[in-house]
């Protein structure tokens, strides 16, 4: 039977080597917070109950965690990542299952690995450890392994020269039943180099109740934690180059991959082409056949089937480009569904629009969405030729086949099929400019 799954997020820590007036798990990477990935990470493995451990001073964690939907404990003072954990057992008083701790700080466990803890747990370990083989382990806690089995974890600060040597590390996930969790910290004591309440003690506490701990190892990369600026470049760099990795391993082309910039949350089809220099943020999704051309910035889009977007186009939420619709340079597009083949090639700006199939909008043409108060919406049929330079000043509906005049400031609904004309007509006036220009230096040479 497939026991009930609750986590623990330790978010409670005071970040101080962030230098930042938002609270160090709120930064962002691959364009979402580092809380999120984690609150992702456990809903991504099953887990039902979710308690994120906070300390009184974080409260933009908490709003966060409570947004996000999860449970809150809190933790005052910090006494140490055992204490942490011990903070949520109230919270848990009522859940029989296995209880998994996670850090806040550490955005990048795949799912697969954390799945491969809780298959350590249904073979029969009580205990299951993610540890990595450390490139330097430094400070982080030594497993100590015999066999297949985890004996204990040590904190650097308390390891012997001989365990120093120890590269297999402790990641800081744990899990274990939920009530030997708690029976084991509520035995732990802060009788240590660092006087604090160290979460890994339970392991020795643990063996001591007849429990069988082992390691599960994982890759040094994903259990990167986050205390710097420096490591948030570290971990951005090592979340970019796994999801490069990964679009072109579908079939994606990426012309300079390392100047490309995708959110957690992209989703590209194959045989899609990307230039030199794109971003990504949240919520896009780019349909096969589509090119990407350098310098373009997208967020929370949909880019159909062969459209063409850019150089140096800007795509922002809610655009939908319909299959082989193009958006080219300096396009900014904004809550627009741009129909089938549509053209928005050069300089213009289309926001709050529907925009049939077909329709050509000409260079500078701009949408006048915005009255200083509010937002209003632009109507284009399908067929339509939009003159270019028109000022389309919504609320405004061009019928299909229609055909606007260049640089027309369009303030009435033009009917389907008709010309639209609005601007002033043309006068001109036989040899005016001679004349003008004859008087003016007439008179600059009579003042020298
Ligand atoms: C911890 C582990 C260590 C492991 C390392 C991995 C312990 C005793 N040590 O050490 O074995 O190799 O992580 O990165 O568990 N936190 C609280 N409340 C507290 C203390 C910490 O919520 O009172 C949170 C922090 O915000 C952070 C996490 O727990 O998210 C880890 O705490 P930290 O002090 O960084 O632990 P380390 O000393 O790095
Ligand atoms: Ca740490």
């Amino acid at each position: 039977m497939k026991k009930a799954r609750a986590a623990v997020i330790l978010a409670a820590g005071k970040s101080t080597r962030m230098k930042s007036a938002t609270s160090k798990v709120l930064h962002d990477v691959g364009g979402r917070s580092m809380l999120s990935w984690v609150k992702a990470l456990a809903d991504n493995v099953g887990v039902e109950k979710i308690v994120c451990v906070v300390g009184e001073a974080n409260a933009d964690v908490r709003a966060a965690a409570e947004a996000l939907g999860m449970d809150i404990a809190v933790q005052e003072p910090q006494l140490g990542t055992g204490h942490a954990v011990l903070a949520a057992k109230d919270n848990l008083a009522d859940f029989d299952g296995t209880v998994t701790v996670l850090y806040a700080d550490t955005p990048l466990i795949r799912p697969a690995t954390a799945r491969r803890v809780f298959e350590a747990l249904d073979e029969g370990a009580d205990v299951a450890v993610l540890g990595f083989e450390a490139e330097e382990p430094a400070a982080y806690g030594r497993l100590i392994t015999n066999g297949d089995e985890l004996t204990a974890i040590v904190e650097a600060k308390e390891a012997s020269p001989e365990q120093l040597a120890i590269r297999l590390c402790n990641s800081g996930v744990i899990s274990a039943n939920s009530k030997d969790m708690f029976s084991a910290l509520s035995r732990v004591t802060n009788d240590n180099a660092k006087g604090e309440y160290y979460l890994t003690d339970v392991i020795e506490i643990l063996k001591a109740d007849g429990r069988k701990s082992v390691a599960v190892i994982g890759d040094e990369a994903e259990v990167l934690g986050v205390n710097s600026r420096y490591d948030l470049s570290l971990a951005e760099k090592a979340f970019q180059n796994a999801k490069r990795k990964e679009v072109m391993d579908m079939g994606v082309t990426l012309r300079e991959p390392a100047s490309v910039v995708f959110a957690y949350d992209t989703q590209i089809e194959n045989d899609v082409e990307i230039g030199a220099n794109v971003v990504f943020g949240p919520g896009v999704s780019v349909k096969t056949g589509a090119v990407i051309h350098p310098f373009s910035h997208l967020e929370g889009c949909v880019i159909g089937k062969d459209v063409s977007i850019g150089p140096f186009a800007r795509i922002r939420p809610g655009t939908i480009m319909g299959e082989g619709s193009r958006a080219g340079n300096f396009v900014e597009t904004k809550k627009a569904v741009i129909g089938k083949g549509s053209k928005v090639n050069h300089l213009s700006y289309v926001g709050d629009a529907e925009i049939g199939d077909g329709v050509n909008i000409g260079a500078g043409t701009i949408t006048c969405n915005y009255d200083g108060y509010n937002k209003h919406k632009t109507i284009i049929g399908d067929g339509a030729f939009i003159g270019t330079h028109s000022s389309l000043v919504a609320p405004v509906t061009i019928g299909k086949g229609a055909f606007l005049g260049s640089g027309g400031v369009i303030t009435k609904d033009v009917p389907e099929d008709a010309l639209g004309l609005a601007r002033a007509k043309q006068v001109n006036k036989d040899g005016w400019a001679k004349r003008y220009h004859a008087a003016q230096a007439k008179r600059k040479n009579q003042k020298k």
